[in-house]
């Protein structure tokens, strides 16, 4: 008898440590795989938390009422402290600053109203002391009219001849007219005569950007040795600008482009969205030049070591699109093509569903093995709390935070910061002086792009110039970061939290995801991953006190979860137990909650999926005590 049981004690020990012979545990959401294993090795940049900064108005260090490099060397620490470990700083290079500094007259020096390649430098040494990774903004689609190849392209130099997009026009009973009926994304034709060249050349933004010629293989070796140019000033990678735009149609064999069809929609001539562009966006060669820049960092890295050099591509395209930026089978492309759903299809009145619907039209697209990101905000974009609602912004950041994948945080939405308003006669953005007073507002950026909000001193602490380049918000009393670092629970000190826990958790960096809303009004998402805790976000969206029984809609949850990440807005506190089956969210209120219970640690355990096995085990110890009985 006792051999009998020795053999079924012995049979159930190995079952218990030869996983390979267990079920596997039962993959109940196969859709969403999650970014790695345990311990596997996560790249810098599939979560990271990125910051952008607009660098004329994140902070000035010499007085002149706008933003530069030492100003921006001198804040990193405070990027530390909210736990930011990548930024990307809009363009710092030598410009007339028409679009302020998307009109690039060099490439490779530094605008002097930022600094000195010597500042950069200084930059770069603050940022890895920090182990803050500096992305720059790549600006391929045009140059400013005042760099030197466009002077001597305009002069027909034949080493610059063909580097911008020129056209002698249409002649139509003897007149001449411009090439196409193509419109500017800052109005009005997008083809602008020469007088030197005596031709028309193109432009997709403002006149003082003329586009350059990617069917000029000159242009790309040159672009891609900017890349390199920077990639060995040290930086991580680089935001590409308005890639979309890149290249439009070729010209046919009689050397005509094709005019665009109309948009109903749009009745004003001048206005954008009059056409469809289907000749100046989204053209296939934009995909592989993508994949070129790629190649050119992986080129760079396998040659210098180090971590990954990254590619983030700004691309308002349809989604099936955006995806392409990805990468195929054969090519690597954008390591992350920026997400925008958040920003293009939710409004302030969007209810849980279409939360839902907006995080997981993203997950589902996207290809198997690529990373996700969460934009909120952008310099081009009314700011989140703007958009979506001033009291939705910790939820919104609790959102990102805690999705798998990087986010991207534009500076000051971590403050809360909302759009200020400005006068016509203070406006400076191209986009909308090239409006009337009357529809400006619709079309300005200014308002997102006002100065940081440091402190309640004059400017802001901003500067300490008797006038700032755009106006100082009215709020910055009660929105600033020395105000918000004393409120245990400001939007700052919540920002913080988050991406502190985001720093500690397994699960949130690399768990499996579910998106659900449970109503209308609450949004839930789930992060799970095995031996670890699950954690739960929870958003009210709205104005009513909601209860929920989480159970109803994830029955495998604990009867139990602590919290811990509130808002001001909560009842609950940092530690509290809450009941699964009736949880009570506040109005507007949002939550991040955590398995704790060591009976669901236990279900969630690899170990658990051997139960079934362990069962048959003994079973068959009790055959062979019933034998060894007879
Ligand atoms: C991008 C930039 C925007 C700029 C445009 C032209 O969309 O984000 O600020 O005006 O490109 O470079």
């Amino acid at each position: 008898m006792i051999k009998y049981r020795l053999i079924a004690f012995l049979a159930v020990l190995l079952q218990l440590h030869c996983p390979t012979l267990g079920q596997p545990y039962p993959n109940y959401h196969a859709d969403f795989v999650g970014i790695g294993e345990h311990g596997g090795d996560l790249k810098w940049w599939q979560t990271a938390a990125f910051y952008q900064i607009y660098p004329r108005s994140f902070k000035d260090s010499n007085g002149d009422g706008v933003g530069d490099l030492n100003g921006i060397a001198e804040q990193l620490p405070y990027l530390k402290e909210l736990g930011i470990t990548a930024t990307w700083l809009s363009p710092i290079f030598t410009s007339p600053m028409a679009d302020f500094g998307y009109d690039i007259a060099n490439f490779t020096e530094i605008a002097p109203i930022f600094g000195t390649m010597a500042d950069f430098e200084h930059l770069m040494e603050v940022a890895k002391k920090l182990d803050i990774k500096i992305i720059l903004d790549f600006v391929p689609n045009h140059s400013s009219d005042e760099c030197e190849w466009f002077r001597r392209s305009a002069a027909r130099d034949p080493e610059f001849k063909d580097f911008y997009v020129w056209h002698p026009g249409r002649m139509e009973n003897g007149n001449r007219h411009p090439p196409s009926n193509w419109i500017s994304v800052f109005r009005g034709s997008a083809w602008q005569w020469h007088e030197g060249r005596q031709e028309f050349y193109l432009h997709q933004f403002v006149k003082k950007q003329p586009d350059l010629n990617y069917r000029n293989p000159k242009v790309r070796e040159t672009m891609s040795n900017v890349l390199r140019f920077w990639l060995s000033k040290g930086v991580s990678g680089f935001r590409i600008d308005a890639v979309p735009h890149v290249f439009e149609i070729a010209p046919d064999n009689q050397n005509q482009y094709r005019d665009e069809p109309r948009n109903d929609w749009d009745n004003d001539p001048e206005d954008y969205g009059y056409l469809q562009h289907i000749y100046t966006k989204d053209q296939p060669e934009t995909i592989d030049l993508v994949y070129s820049w790629r190649a050119v960092l992986d080129a760079f890295q396998k040659e210098h070591g180090g971590e990954d050099r990254i590619l983030m591509a700004e691309t308002y395209s349809p989604i099936d699109i955006v995806m392409q930026y990805y990468g195929n089978a054969t090519a690597e492309g954008a390591q992350l093509p920026f997400n925008f759903l958040l920003i293009s299809e939710l409004s302030n009145s969007s209810n849980a569903h279409a939360y839902e619907g907006t995080v997981l039209k993203w997950l589902q697209h996207m290809p198997k093995g690529r990373t996700a990101n969460w934009v909120l905000g952008n310099h081009d974009q009314p700011r989140v709390g703007s958009r979506l609602g001033r009291d939705r912004v910790d939820m919104l950041n609790m959102l990102t935070a805690t999705l798998p994948g990087a986010s991207v945080t534009y500076q000051g939405e971590e403050l809360g910061m909302t759009n200020v308003w400005i006068s016509w006669k203070d406006t400076v953005d191209p986009s909308a002086c090239n409006t009337n007073p009357s529809i400006y507002e619709q079309y300005s950026r200014d308002p997102e792009r006002t100065p940081f909000q440091w402190t309640n001193a004059q400017d802001a602490g901003f500067s300490n110039a008797s006038k700032t380049w755009l106006p100082i918000a009215v709020d910055y009393k009660e929105v600033n970061v020395e105000l918000e670092r004393q409120k245990p629970l400001s939007h700052l000190n919540v920002f913080k939290q988050l991406w502190q826990l985001r720093k500690q958790s397994q699960t949130l960096q690399r768990g499996e995801t579910e998106v659900k809303a449970l109503s209308d009004a609450v949004l839930a998402v789930k992060r799970y991953l095995e031996r670890d805790s699950t954690y739960l976000t929870l958003l009210n969206i709205y104005d009513g006190v909601e209860t929920i029984n989480l159970l109803q809609s994830f029955p495998d949850l604990p009867p139990q979860l602590k919290v811990v990440v509130v808002t001001e807005r909560s009842q609950v506190k940092v530690g509290d137990l809450v009941n699964s089956t009736s949880l009570q969210l506040q109005p507007k209120d949002s939550l991040v909650l955590q398995t704790t219970s060591s009976y669901y640690s236990y279900a969630t355990n690899g170990e658990a999926r051997f139960l079934p096995v362990l069962g048959v085990y003994l079973w068959l110890a009790q055959v062979g005590l019933y034998l060894s009985n007879r």
